[in-house]
């Protein structure tokens, strides 16, 4: 198949084969990381800006493990550093970045639809590294590779997606792209933080826990976005982890080969408990290990890389 996309900006505009091949590529890059010199010539001579709105560990770090891993030029740029400080606008910072020929521009920014407005007037590619409460695409790619990694397949499992669903890119990324691929999700939550109308996107609400972790196959707890929330959408933390909270006690409902998942950064006692983010459920840090391997394989099929390949 060939991957005839330049942007990757959220996981509406990709189809089930457009994932699968991204999977299947990431795959293969992952074996790169594993070598004792992890580094191949690939996208050698390539240019590749972290232009990052909001602060960031794991996606900006890793795209430039990525780049690094593929010898990739990688440069990193934030709004505070940068001359938009002076008052230069979004798309003119981003020219500048393409007058100096830079072949991917990844981005991440407070503001939703901020790296479609990038991806319309520039020539390079852009990848959408976050931005507000829409789409975060490369996480839920990772995501979903670390699910498929250890159950075979997407298709027919049980996701619960449990949290702070209003706020949280992560959760509408994960959403469209585990029913894409044929899972069944189920989202758990106060009501306050529960968008009405949400079950049009093929999922079901519950606002109990442990129904929603129940038979579970992968169980995804989400970070309270405190940044983004407008008003008191729960009383107290201490109330929000005895209702919401995932402890050893709520999974004694849940199969011995569940997963349990969190795209960080953790509110440790909050979501989720020390020993339930630490205990042999967790696949949390092979979230981060693949986000390497996702984000080198979009760097390279977004640069032509699978543009002859069947
Ligand atoms: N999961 C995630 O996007 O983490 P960072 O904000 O640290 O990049």
């Amino acid at each position: 198949m060939q991957f005839v996309k330049k942007n990757i900006l959220d996981m509406a505009s990709l189809s089930a084969e457009e994932i699968t091949l991204i999977l299947d590529t990431a795959e293969k890059m992952k074996e790169i990381s594993e070598r004792p010199i992890k580094k191949v010539p690939t996208l050698r001579g390539k240019t590749i800006v972290l232009f990052f709105y909001e602060p960031s560990t794991r996606t900006r770090i890793s795209f430039d493990i990525a780049a690094k891993r593929l010898s990739a030029d990688s440069i990193s740029i934030s709004a505070s550093t940068s001359s938009m400080v002076k008052g230069e606008t979004l798309i003119d910072t981003a020219r500048n970045l393409e007058a100096m020929n830079a072949d991917v521009i990844v981005m991440r920014h407070s503001s939703a639809g901020a790296p479609h407005l990038l991806a319309k007037r520039l020539r390079a590619s852009v990848i959408n590294a976050g931005d507000g409460t829409h789409a975060h695409p490369t996480q839920a790619l990772l995501d979903m590779m670390t699910v498929r990694e250890n159950k075979g397949t997407l298709n027919g499992l049980r996701i619960a997606i449990i949290g702070d669903i209003s706020n949280s890119r992560v959760a509408r990324s994960n959403i469209i792209g585990f029913t894409k691929m044929g899972a069944d999700v189920i989202l758990a939550g106060p009501p306050t933080m529960i968008p009405k109308g949400i079950e049009t996107l093929g999922v079901s609400v519950t606002y109990n826990i442990d129904d929603a972790v129940h038979g579970a196959d992968v169980i995804m707890m989400l970070r309270i976005q405190k940044e983004r929330q407008k008003s008191f959408l729960f009383p107290t933390e201490r109330e929000y982890a005895r209702f919401y909270g995932l402890t050893y006690e709520r999974l004694k409902h849940v199969g011995e080969d569940a997963l349990i998942m969190h795209p960080g950064p953790i509110n440790r006692g909050v979501e989720i408990s020390h020993d339930v983010a630490d205990g042999p459920y967790s696949i949390i840090l092979d979230q981060v290990t693949n986000g390497v391997a996702v984000r080198m394989a979009l760097l390279y099929l977004v640069s032509g890389g699978a543009k002859h390949a069947d």
